[in-house]
Parts: structure tokens; C-alpha cells; sequence
């Protein structure tokens, strides 16, 4: 973790002072889940990775997880290991040719994570849904069946505000948007969270914003730490306070297969996404 010293007192990414995050007591019981879009209309930003180390680390203390591909990319599929072809997806769910949702899930050899993989197919689901009734809501439907079989389900969004990610900031309780530390990282978002006011003002009263995740940040550039105070300075709070720094381990652990947290267990980028975890269960976003 990336911090300094502000006037003798340890100082995070986002200037705001360390904090330990408790490691969260285990569960007795599991479910409902809260269902939480990892969302940004701007690829490569860090959603599926997030989403991969974010649900296995969770996973690790001993929640139960479902992770939903809902990006015709398929990458939350790859990178969790899961085959995307000859098996049933997310789309067979959305079109109703398959009507069971438990018989789409597969487990990953991550303990406690269980996907919902997707393949290329979803790329033709717009098209089909356009014409639907409730067209927005066709997800929501889909998670209530499985809902009680998990703690928490991440939606990995695909780079787009289209009907897809409607139907995800539908289905959601709350919203987390990761944002790479880069120059433009802003451009786009004041458009995302229009379209959660939206979404919250039309289909889904309840859903909230529940963090920012400054990903790729890189200390020793002076950039990484201009995005990070631009972002804190316009967003507060809702800035979490874990920082994901900027590794090549990523790329290798997808190729793999795997999430970081087993690949690499021990590189800061693992302790990391668990801090993340803590951070977001000490805020009451997860059980
Ligand atoms: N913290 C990071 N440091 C370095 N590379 C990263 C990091 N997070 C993600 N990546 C890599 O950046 C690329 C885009 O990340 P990804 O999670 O797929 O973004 P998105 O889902 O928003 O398109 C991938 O190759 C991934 O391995
Ligand atoms: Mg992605």
C-alpha cells in the first residue's frame, strides 16, 4: 500500500489518513445477496479485474459469491478459468431459452465463487431484448431466482451504457466504478452517473452509489497522483480508500486463469483487493 507521511501521520493514496480495515467476522448464515454493478462505459479501466479479485478475495473470508460475465468479451469467464463455449450463458437466460438460472452457474476453483459465464453470443442480446416487455428488467428476474444462494453477486459490465448495463444498474443495489488513474479518467463519468440518476428515478429507486476504485495507480508518477486528488476532490467520500496499484501480475494471473489472490496470494496487488474487501464490508456494502 502506497502512502507518506503528512505531518507525522501516515498518509494513504487519496491524502486521506491509513486505515486498517478489521479482518470481518464469518458468517453463520448466507443471503440474500446484495447485488452491486461494477460499472464504467470506458474500457480497460479495470471492471473485470476488479470484479475477479474483488469476489475471490471476498470469497476468502468466506462469503458467498456469484460473479455474473455481462460482457460479450467473456474476460470474467476466462479470467476465472470457466469454459464460455458448448455450455449454457447469461444470454440463454436473457432470451428464456434456458429458464433455469442455477443450471447457467458454474463453480471456479476458487472456494465459495461460483460465475455466470457469457460468450460472444451476448453481443446479439440488445437487438433481441429491444422488443421485450420490461425489457430493462429481465435481469433482476434472473438474479431473484439465485439470490438467496449468495452474500453478495457482482454484474462485470460491459464498456457501454446500452440496454445490457441498464439491465445491470436495474438489477443493482448499489454501483461501484472503478477509474483508472490516468488523464482522462473523469471524461465520461459525469454521463455514468446521469444514467444511474436515471435508472434510480425510473426503474430502481433503491440503488446507490457505493464507491470509486482508483485502479493502475503508479506512485512514482506525478500524473497518478493528480488523477487521485482530482477524483477525491470531486467525488469525497465515495472515493474508497483502498488504492489498487498498477502491476503486471494482472495480465499474468488472467492468462492463467486465475484470480490474483491464488495465483500471486502474496503480491501487494492480492493484499490489496482483500483490503478493498474489508474496506467494503466495514461500509456496509457487503454482509
Ligand atoms: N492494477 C492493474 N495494473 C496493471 N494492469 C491491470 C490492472 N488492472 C487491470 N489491468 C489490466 O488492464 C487490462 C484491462 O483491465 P480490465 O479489468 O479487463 O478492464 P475492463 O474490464 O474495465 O475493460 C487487462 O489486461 C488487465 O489485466
Ligand atoms: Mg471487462
Amino acid at each position: 500500500m502506497a502512502f507518506v507521511y503528512k505531518d507525522g501521520v501516515k498518509v494513504g493514496a487519496t491524502g486521506r489518513p491509513l486505515r486498517d480495515f478489521a479482518v470481518p467476522p464469518t458468517l453463520s448464515s448466507h443471503g440474500p445477496a446484495r447485488i452491486i454493478a461494477m460499472c464504467n462505459q470506458k474500457g480497460g479501466v479495470g471492471k473485470t479485474t476488479t470484479t475477479i479479485s474483488l469476489a475471490a478475495s471476498l470469497a476468502e473470508y468466506g462469503r458467498k459469491v456469484l460473479a455474473v460475465d455481462f460482457d460479450p468479451q467473456g474476460a470474467l469467464s476466462a479470467g476465472l478459468g470457466v469454459p464460455t463455449h458448448d455450455v449454457p450463458t447469461v444470454y440463454d437466460l436473457l432470451r428464456g431459452i434456458e429458464k433455469d438460472a442455477s443450471k447457467v452457474i458454474q463453480h471456479t476453483s476458487v472456494p465459495g465463487l461460483d460465475v455466470m459465464p457469457a460468450n460472444i453470443d451476448l453481443s446479439a442480446a440488445e437487438v433481441h431484448l429491444i422488443n421485450e416487455v420490461a425489457r430493462e428488467q429481465i435481469l433482476a428476474g434472473i438474479l431473484r431466482q439465485v439470490r438467496n444462494d449468495y452474500d453478495v453477486i457482482f454484474i462485470d459490465c460491459q464498456p457501454s451504457l446500452g440496454l445490457l448495463t441498464v439491465n445491470a444498474l436495474t438489477a443493482a443495489h448499489g454501483v461501484l466504478i472503478p477509474l483508472e488513474c490516468e488523464f482522462f479518467a473523469l471524461r465520461g463519468v459525469a454521463l455514468l452517473i446521469e444514467t444511474i440518476d436515471k435508472v434510480r428515478d425510473r426503474l430502481n429507486p433503491a440503488i446507490e452509489l457505493d464507491g470509486i476504485v482508483a485502479t493502475m495507480f503508479d506512485p512514482r508518477t506525478l500524473h497518478s497522483r493528480e488523477v487521485i486528488d482530482r477524483v477525491v476532490e470531486t467525488f469525497g467520500d465515495k472515493v474508497l480508500d483502498t488504492v489498487i496499484g498498477r502491476t503486471v501480475k494482472f495480465p499474468d494471473a488472467s492468462v492463467a486463469g486465475q484470480p490474483i489472490t491464488q495465483f500471486a496470494p502474496e503480491h501487494a496487488a492480492a493484499h490489496a483487493y482483500r483490503q478493498l474487501a474489508r474496506e467494503l464490508i466495514e461500509r456496509g456494502a457487503v454482509a
